[in-house]
């Protein structure tokens, strides 16, 4: 068994693009080759794997946003390889380096397999998270707002208020593909391996988050079509009920460390989540 990730170590080495897709496709998530090789470029040393039986059986991802937040994600590991302590591993290395690193706050979503792994390590329930799916007939597909352009700048300065952290790098990866901007607020959209995925969507009012998810449902309303929300939002709970999504999985949002000036993240401004290996 070789452990290795993509620094702090000599043991370098790159985890393969197709291998780390088989993991999350086996595991029936959304990733595409572009979200994978969008976390190797924002993740970089912090993107981890177990390779076992000639290919990777196991990865976990963190990204840091500034130096007071890190995001933990793609904990996953093969079903033949479950059990042996390797999500276990990979979490110890990941939690290791970013206390090395200075990082205060630690935080996940967590799915019902993953959270006694991080309850383990100390993680903490902080909040539900929720996955909502529209269906391509989810009924009729609202018009399109005239003030939302499918272009614009991306408004780092409302993001960082909203979310509590910087997370400017990964808004600027994520605007490569769908960018939606209004006077109050933005919303970003990619593609996805099972539909596409809306998110995240930051908006000053219900109004505005609405127009937002319009606009994205007047161009792709005939797709699958997923985003994720913070259930105690009930004003982004109220939008995606409105056009038709309707849950289907149940998250818990975990933290782990110093809280001190880190939002729970129940700023009202962040309607959708950038995803939950994001945050
Ligand atoms: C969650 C997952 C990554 C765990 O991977 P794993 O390699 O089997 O986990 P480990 O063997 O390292 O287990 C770590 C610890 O958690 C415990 N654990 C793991 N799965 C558990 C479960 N379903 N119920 C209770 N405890 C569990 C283990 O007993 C172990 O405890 P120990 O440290 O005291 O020995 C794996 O089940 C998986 O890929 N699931 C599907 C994808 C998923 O939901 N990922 C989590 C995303 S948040």
């Amino acid at each position: 068994m070789e452990c290795y990730h993509r620094a702090y170590s000599p043991m370098i080495a790159p985890i393969p693009l197709s291998e780390a897709l088989a993991l999350s496709s086996e595991a029936g998530w959304n990733q595409s080759p572009g979200d994978w090789q969008r976390i190797f470029r924002l993740c970089g040393e912090a993107c981890y794997a177990i390779r076992a039986e000639g290919r990777v059986v196991t990865t976990t991802s963190a990204i840091t946003y500034g130096d007071s937040l890190a995001w933990i994600g793609m904990v996953l590991t093969t079903a033949s390889q479950r059990g042996k302590g390797h999500a276990r591993t990979l979490m110890q290395q990941a939690l290791a380096d970013l206390r090395a690193a200075g990082v205060g706050c630690i935080k996940l979503d967590a799915t019902d397999l993953g959270r006694p792994v991080y309850a383990k390590l100390g993680f903490i329930d902080e909040r539900p998270v929720s996955r909502w799916l529209r269906k391509p007939d989810g009924g009729p597909l609202p018009p399109a707002p005239d003030n939302v352009l499918a272009s614009g700048s991306i408004p780092f300065a409302l993001d960082r208020e909203a979310f509590g952290a910087d997370r400017s790098a990964l808004l600027t990866a994520l605007a490569e593909e769908e960018l939606y901007t209004a006077p109050n607020g933005y919303a970003m959209a990619r593609e996805g391996r099972n539909a596409r995925y809306f998110g995240p969507c930051v908006a000053q009012d219900d109004a505005t988050a609405r127009s937002l998810l319009q606009a994205f449902l007047a161009r792709h309303g005939h797709e699958p079509a997923l985003l994720d929300l913070c259930d105690e939002h009930t004003g982004a709970t109220a939008i995606a009920t409105e056009v038709g999504f309707q849950p289907i999985r149940r998250l818990m949002r975990m933290y782990l460390g110093d809280l001190a000036g880190i939002p729970l993240g129940s700023g009202a401004a962040i309607y959708n989540l950038a995803g939950f290996e994001f945050g």
